[in-house]
């Protein structure tokens, strides 16, 4: 069918590297994630008792966990995350959270990973970032709008 006129490219190896660096040099990365996430939505702190207090912490924990595995499957099996994305948008949306946050916390957490690539591959690797994102947003759209 000719060249691909999609210039935005995930490169799968990118991203896989990032993750490792990220582990290796940051271990757990949730407490660097709401850093950034509450530093841009202050607001956005009391969504996490919503449970009740006694759950912040296992929330917190579990919703970078969940977003740090949709982003890995993704590169493997894409399709495995428009169904976990077609039920837990309406979940997110039922519960009164505002997208822009659910997307925000995704951006966070791609931020940090991202931002322990080496200098070398920063470039190309921002770039594949910012393309699986546009991947993330454009499905959040489809399942919160439908
Ligand atoms: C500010 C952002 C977010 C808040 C406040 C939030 C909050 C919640 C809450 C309250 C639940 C219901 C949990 C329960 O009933 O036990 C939930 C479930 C879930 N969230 Fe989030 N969430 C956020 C972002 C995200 C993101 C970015 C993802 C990315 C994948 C995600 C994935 C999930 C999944 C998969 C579930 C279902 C998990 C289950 O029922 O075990 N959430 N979230």
């Amino acid at each position: 069918m000719g060249i691909t006129r999609d210039s935005k490219m995930i490169d799968k190896a990118l991203i896989e590297n990032s993750f490792e660096q990220a582990a290796e040099t940051l271990g757990d990365i949730t407490p660097l994630v709401y850093e950034q996430f509450f530093a841009q939505f202050p607001e956005a702190e009391e969504l996490f008792n919503i449970k009740g207090p006694q759950f912040n912490a296992d929330l917190k924990n579990k919703m970078v966990s969940d977003a740090l595995y949709t982003f890995m499957e993704y590169l493997d099996t894409p399709e495995e995350v428009e169904i976990v994305f077609k039920y837990t948008i309406p979940q997110h949306v039922d519960l009164n959270i505002p997208m822009k946050y659910f997307t925000g916390l995704l951006s966070a957490v791609a931020q940090v990973v991202c931002d322990t690539t080496p200098d070398q591959d920063k470039a190309a690797t921002s770039a594949s970032w910012s393309a699986l994102l546009a991947k993330f947003d454009a499905l959040v759209v489809k399942y919160s709008t439908e």
